[in-house]
């Protein structure tokens, strides 16, 4: 949140100028006067005053001292103004999840009364507060299939205040025009607020295609080695700092500043991560697609992805997750989950292990039959988060678990 990121060199360097792999490995650093090279982990709650009239400054927001790591913490800083100088963004607000990033988004935006539409390819979790918890308080929530864009323009033809959606998807991939949303709904006077734990911003820059606020779970590939919960919005000084910041400085979904360092750690190596991943990706499922116990691979980089033109279009490669279909349906799928030696049965994503998880049953059990359907999960399907293990042992394994 604060700003204290000066780098203390003899010359200042323009950070405006560097390019991502610099920002991921520099951006927002805060060095204290022990001028450590690597970011300290301040493990604090409060802060030390100089004086009474300093306390009395800070909390009349005269002063740039910190208060209370609730409301902002050195290394949390950290990690915020680094994310924020990856996504391109003004500013950044970290929270203890990403779970608590999309509700607290969300949160900021809405009031009773008011109409929040979203793709219906979303999260368990993301599902249930669009459809269950916000009608609750009076706002009125629509789904729509994120990939139709016939959909959205009749939601959006009538006033609206939120649109939400994630691409790619979990767990189908599927991909959102995300310019094409945004123009319909900033017209129907809606804020969007983009998902982009799947791509991360090495892969997809939303704000630069009209979002006007991204979310993380920075569990997944920012931290990228399954340590920790995480989560992050981003967006304009206005939206963060007049509208987020006072929610979340008060409801109190903070980040803690050891998650922060673990992820502030995990920023410095995502490009390098997710350049892995994707490669592993595309050779595994290029070795799915060929296997005659597998029915339909979706992977955005493969050319039979239904939406792989628009995936080329916004995104700079396709990611680490490739989900695909057993033709015998659920005991198949169980048996290939249990088979596997070197992949985990998780429902977590985004780490250096590779992850296999059957939506049917665990991440997308509650949102119902119907509703799965409508998502294209079936019995078969299985969502593999691609690890960075070596690629071929991976293929291996799974090729030895589909059996004959
Ligand atoms: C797309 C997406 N958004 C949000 C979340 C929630 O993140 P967290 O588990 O960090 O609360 C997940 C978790 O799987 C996810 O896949």
């Amino acid at each position: 949140m604060m700003d204290g990121a000066v780098p203390r060199k003899k010359t200042e360097a323009d950070t405006s100028k560097w390019r991502p792999q610099t920002r991921a490995v520099r951006g927002g650093q805060i060095r204290s006067n022990f001028d450590e090279t690597s970011e300290a982990l301040f493990l604090t709650s409060g802060y030390a005053y100089s004086s009474a009239e300093e306390a009395e400054a800070t909390f009349k927001g005269e002063s740039n001292h910190y208060q209370y790591s609730r409301f902002g913490n050195p290394t949390v800083s950290m990690f915020e103004n680094r994310l924020a100088a990856l996504e391109g963004a003004e500013a950044c607000r970290s929270t203890s999840t990403g779970m608590s990033a999309v509700f607290f988004a969300l949160l900021a935006l809405l009031k009773s009364g008011d109409r929040i539409v979203a793709a219906r390819q979303l999260f368990g979790s993301c599902h249930y507060i669009v459809s269950d918890l916000l009608p609750k308080y009076g706002i009125q929530s629509e789904l729509v299939d994120g990939g139709d864009l016939a959909q959205w323009e009749k939601a959006l033809s009538k006033p609206t205040q939120a649109v939400l959606f994630e691409s790619p998807s979990n767990p189908m991939l599927d991909i959102v025009d995300v310019k094409a949303v945004c123009d319909l709904a900033h017209k129907a006077g809606a804020k969007v607020v983009l998902d982009n734990a799947f791509a991360t911003p090495i892969l997809q820059r939303p704000l630069e295609f009209g979002a006007d606020v991204v979310v993380h779970s920075a569990t997944k590939y920012i931290d990228g080695q399954g340590r920790t919960l995480g989560g992050a919005v981003l967006g304009s000084k206005e939206f963060i700092l007049d509208k987020l910041q006072p929610i979340i400085r008060n409801c109190g979904p903070s980040l803690s500043p050891f998650n922060a360092w673990v992820l502030v750690k995990g920023l410095e190596t995502l490009g390098l991560r997710i350049e892995r991943h994707c490669a592993n990706a595309r050779r595994v499922a290029d070795t799915l697609a060929a296997h005659p116990a597998i029915g339909r691979v979706l992977y955005p980089g493969r050319p039979d992805h239904p939406q792989h033109k628009l995936a080329a279009k916004q995104m700079s490669d396709f990611g680490g997750v490739v989900t695909f279909d057993l033709k015998a349906g659920k005991w198949a799928a169980f048996e290939m989950l249990n088979r596997l030696q070197i992949v985990d049965i998780s429902n977590n994503l985004g780490d250096a292990k590779s992850l296999a998880t059957h939506p049917a049953t665990t991440t997308h059990m509650r949102i119902g039959a119907e509703e799965r359907t409508k998502l294209g999960i079936t019995d078969g399907t299985i969502r593999l988060s691609v690890g960075l293990e070596d690629a071929e042992d991976v293929v291996a394994d799974l090729v030895q678990a589909l059996g004959a």
